[in-house]
């Protein structure tokens, strides 16, 4: 996602002075980033509301009224319903430290007490806030393969075949990926078993660390190079820059385990014979 970050400076409850809340919002401003404000007296569900319907990224809670150990959970406990959680939640005001500890391990990223510079607020912000990207338009449209490592394919095939009856569809080798590719078709996906060509073929690696087993799951999707660019720009850890080609007619890039619970995920496009 690009553009200015959005920042909802809101003040929740009752009390009556917006002053330090419109500094706080001119400040913001003057950092370069795009401020709502919501004016006074906002109960928790409106200033999520308003937090969700302006896109925000951030959200600045301002309270004087020394009500902030109720009014500010409400916020959290809002957002986290309204499915807002990856939205960076910061209070201002007059908080005791005690408290401000409290509200941290409730949520809450920071606490910023009077007479903190708007400066220090602002460079938080811009290092913490998670900017994430919309979802696609166009979800996966099928789990395509799943790749199996195997140190020997024709091995690997007693079971495959004569166990579960899958036919081989294609054999490949890859030389790029230092691999041999064998796809079986299981109804709409495939199981691709993957034997290492050479000792520094990344599935040699793999069998080495792990042993034989999944080594990976393919999803299909509608254009590689796109998924990619989104998994980078939310920084998730990527394996390809670019799609490259990969088995089976197929564009491919991947997605580091660490960036994918634990599972190493392949993005894969059809490409087009013509
Ligand atoms: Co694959």
């Amino acid at each position: 996602m690009s553009g200015p970050i959005r920042v909802l400076v809101a003040k929740p409850g009752l009390d009556g002075h917006d002053r330090g809340a419109l500094v706080v919002a001119q400040g913001l401003r003057d950092a370069g980033m795009e401020v709502v404000y919501t004016g006074l007296r906002q109960s928790a569900e409106q200033i999520v509301r308003a937090a969700l319907d302006e896109d925000v990224d951030c959200i600045g809670l301002s309270s004087l009224s020394g009500a902030h150990m109720a009014l500010f959970p409400a916020v959290l406990d809002e957002l986290r319903r309204e499915g807002g959680d990856d939205i960076l939640v910061v209070g201002g005001g007059v908080i005791p430290p005690e408290d401000a500890q409290e509200l941290r391990k409730m949520g809450l990223a920071a606490v910023f007490t009077p007479g903190s510079p708007i400066r220090d607020m602002a460079e938080f912000i811009q290092s913490n806030v998670r900017r994430l990207s919309r979802p696609p338009a166009t979800p996966p449209l099928a789990i395509d393969h799943v790749g199996i490592a195997v140190e020997n394919i024709s091995d690997a095939l007693v079971f495959y075949e004569r166990q579960l009856g899958c036919q081989v569809e294609s054999r490949e080798d890859i030389p790029a990926q230092k691999v041999r590719v064998a796809l079986l078709r299981v109804g709409e996906a495939h199981i691709e078993l993957l034997e290492p060509l050479g000792d520094d073929s990344p599935v040699a690696k793999f069998l080495r660390a792990r042993g034989p087993g999944m080594h990976h799951l393919a999803y299909l999707v509608d254009d590689v190079a796109a998924w990619l660019a989104r998994a980078k720009a939310d920084g998730l850890r990527v394996l390809d820059d670019e799609p490259r080609p990969g088995a089976g007619r197929r564009l491919v890039g991947f997605v580091h385990p660490k960036s994918a619970s634990g599972v190493l995920t392949e993005y894969c496009q059809a490409v087009d014979d013509h």
